[in-house]
């Protein structure tokens, strides 16, 4: 299931290691998998695994404990909010319920219109610009008061 293009960017992930441990690139490789379909499907993930020579069980594991994994379909757009404790204690709470309320779903839900899904994500390593959300596992999003979420919203739409 996975094109001749994903195929060509793992190989260039797998090339990064040495021969004998391909499996090394499974983050990657994932990675690139989900890009190819916008979720990881259990058949991706299989995919994934028998490209590495590697159990699918393990790659399932990989995919399953990182939440830039989506092993369910999303909207066009993930936002994923930080609630662990140093955002939580810096407004990280209060962003993802504005959030919430806004596009009128909760966490793990998606907007109707298919376009917004929402997250909660774990440290994102940015902890003083909190709260801090990341759109699609790579825009980091800083200081997200109200007035910043407003202006993303309004840009994702
Ligand atoms: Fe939110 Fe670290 S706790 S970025």
């Amino acid at each position: 299931m996975l094109t001749s293009e994903s195929l060509a960017r793992i190989d260039r992930e797998i090339a990064k290691y040495p021969a004998d441990q391909r499996q090394s690139a499974v983050m990657a490789a994932l990675a690139i998998a989900q890009e190819q379909q916008g979720w990881l499907s259990s058949e991706a993930i299989e995919s994934v695994a028998n490209y590495l020579g590697m159990e699918p069980i393990a790659a399932y594991e990989v995919a399953s404990f990182y939440n830039m994994y989506d092993l369910k379909p999303v909207g066009k757009y993930k936002v994923s909010v930080c609630t662990n404790l140093p955002c939580m204690l810096s407004g990280g709470v209060d962003a993802g319920d504005y959030l919430k309320k806004k596009l009128g779903i909760g966490y793990n839900e998606t907007t109707p219109d298919g376009l917004i899904t929402l997250k909660e994500g774990e440290c994102m390593g940015a902890c003083g610009d909190a709260p801090v959300m990341i759109v699609n596992n790579r825009r980091m999003c800083s200081w997200m008061q109200p007035e910043q979420i407003d202006k993303l919203l309004a840009e994702l739409k």
